[in-house]
């Protein structure tokens, strides 16, 4: 990347506003704030909403028709086939993203393990892994289909390469089913409920899996139990089917005759059905799957540290910033409330936003405290875990005009009489001398155009940022702006 920078000076008229009037988590917490935003929000930072994918437990939109099992289900068999690397002996592999690297392998055969990897493959960051995008995945997934919400963590560290081999196929034997499980710390009886808790979605494709099911169509599937869809379909019926006989689970009745591949049939009587029988029922089977799901997710190196449970935050600050819009210096802020579904926001609620001067007669709120009513309204996406958990997301946009002679120290909210002040402290702005001005910045109209000289590359991108910096206090309220070109 080349950089060149032009600079000149820009003064911004005088203006200025005035309104007289909790080992917790605090604000701001960059990676922790980004993954609560995707996992509640189901946002990547470009407001992709690829949580949405899943939603409603549908099947896979493509141009060529639906394709046959549901984008949950695809997403729940590939986090398990992540996880399966693991190596509980050495502390090795996990969930880790290395399928992605894996793919190739006859283990991991199937339309289902390419399509999730292409919903996954441009959504991380600096803050959030593949691999922890590969766990929400799993956990959107279940709650898509109507299952329990599965407790979520983060911090896992993407692989560089292939893990070992490990994936269970169906062809093997029961003993080789139990020495994988047992190397990916799984006990017997955890294999057999967490096969029953995957396998209680989508089910076997004719395409990838002719041995078992021989029709070779792209809609052709046999599920393992016969809820799916919009119909709850993360629930027990695998295992009532099962023990009255009525299964259609293609790895318990084969479709093509060969029980060679009948595993699900060898793992789920291993234990004369004890197992099974413990999980036929709404309560257990939700409770054992929320277990063994997460044990699945936050099954990784030895080396990773994962963070505690990400809770939604029912208030939550994000965007803050000082910035020049209009030659006008203004602070901006959106906060995210949390409702439960089916009230309205605008009617119960009164929120306002209080902040102090970082400087000038009236600094830290000496005599003065700002305030600013009526936000602009907005609904920010949500998750299916945040459908799931009955819960309404609404932002409120505030923007206010400042002079940078008083400029911004800190701010809180008042919502229908409770203050939210991030544990006691205000939300802080932690510096106002260099401001990023995103309303004059620009990206040639160049972007995205294929190169005429490579058609397979496109031209290279360039951005004209701009920064303001602030002059005070030798010439107060003044702000020079820095435009950076990149490429
Ligand atoms: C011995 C162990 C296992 C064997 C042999 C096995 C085998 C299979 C096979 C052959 C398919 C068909 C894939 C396709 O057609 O795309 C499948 C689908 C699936 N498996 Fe497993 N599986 C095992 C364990 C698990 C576990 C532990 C989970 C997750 C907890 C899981 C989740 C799924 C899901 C959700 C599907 C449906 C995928 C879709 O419809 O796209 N499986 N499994």
């Amino acid at each position: 990347m080349s950089i060149t920078a032009s600079f000149w000076i820009f003064f911004i008229p005088l203006s200025i506003v005035i309104s007289f009037v909790s080992a917790e988590y605090t604000w701001p917490s960059a990676q922790h704030d980004a993954l609560e935003q995707f996992l509640y929000e189901g946002t990547h930072v470009t407001g992709d909403n690829v949580a949405g994918l899943a939603r409603f437990c549908l099947p896979r939109f493509l141009p060529g028709g639906d394709q046959p099992s549901s984008v949950a289900a695809e997403w729940v068999r590939l986090a398990y086939h992540d996880m399966a690397t693991h190596n509980a002996t050495d502390g090795t592999g996990g969930l880790d993203g290395s399928i992605f690297y894996e793919l190739d392998r006859p283990e991991n055969v199937g339309a289902g393990n390419v399509n999730t990897v292409g919903d996954f493959k441009d959504h991380s960051s600096k803050l959030v892994s593949r691999s922890d995008i590969i766990a929400m995945g799993a956990v959107w997934a279940v709650a898509a289909c109507g299952g329990p919400p599965i407790p979520f963590r983060y911090g896992r560290k993407d692989a560089l390469k292939a893990g070992r081999s490990g994936v269970p196929e169906p062809q093997q034997n029961l003993a080789s089913h139990i020495e994988s499980f047992r190397l990916q710390g799984f006990t017997q009886k955890e294999m057999i409920g967490l096969v029953a808790c995957g396998h209680t979605l989508g089910g076997v494709r004719g395409v990838d899996f002719q041995d078992i099911v021989p029709d070779p169509s792209i809609s052709s599937i046999a599920t393992f139990d016969t809820t799916s869809g919009l119909d709850s379909a993360f629930d027990h019926l695998i295992v009532t089917q099962y023990l009255n006989s009525s299964t259609q689970n293609p790895l318990i009745r084969v479709p093509s005759g060969n029980s060679t591949f009948a595993s699900d049939l060898r793992i789920f009587s291993s234990d004369q059905n004890a197992t099974m029988k413990g999980l036929n029922s709404e309560t257990s089977f939700s409770q054992t799957c929320t277990t063994l799901l997460a044990k699945m997710i936050d099954t990784v190196p030895s080396n990773v540290h994962l963070s505690d449970v990400v809770t939604l935050l029912p208030v939550k600050v994000s965007n803050a910033q000082i910035t020049a819009i209009d030659s006008q210096l203004v602070f901006m802020t959106d906060l995210r409330v949390a409702f439960p579904a089916g009230i309205s926001p605008t009617a119960a609620s009164k929120v306002q936003m209080f902040w102090c001067d970082s400087r000038g007669v009236f600094k830290n709120c000496n005599r003065v405290t700002n305030v600013a009513s009526l936000p602009f309204l907005d609904e920010p996406s949500t998750s299916p875990l945040t459908d799931s958990l009955n819960i309404q997301l609404v932002l409120y946009r505030f923007k206010v005009q400042i002079s940078a002679s008083r400029s911004v120290s800190k701010f809180w909210f008042e919502i229908d009489g409770a203050i939210h002040n991030n544990g006691g402290n205000g939300y802080p702005i932690g510096q106002d001398e260099i401001i990023f001005v995103p309303s004059l910045g620009s990206v040639d109209p160049k972007f995205l155009q294929p190169d005429p000289a490579n058609p397979s590359e496109f031209l290279p991108r360039n951005y004209n940022l701009v920064f303001g910096v602030s002059v005070t206090p030798l010439i107060t309220n003044e702000f020079i702006l820095i435009v950076i070109y990149c490429r």
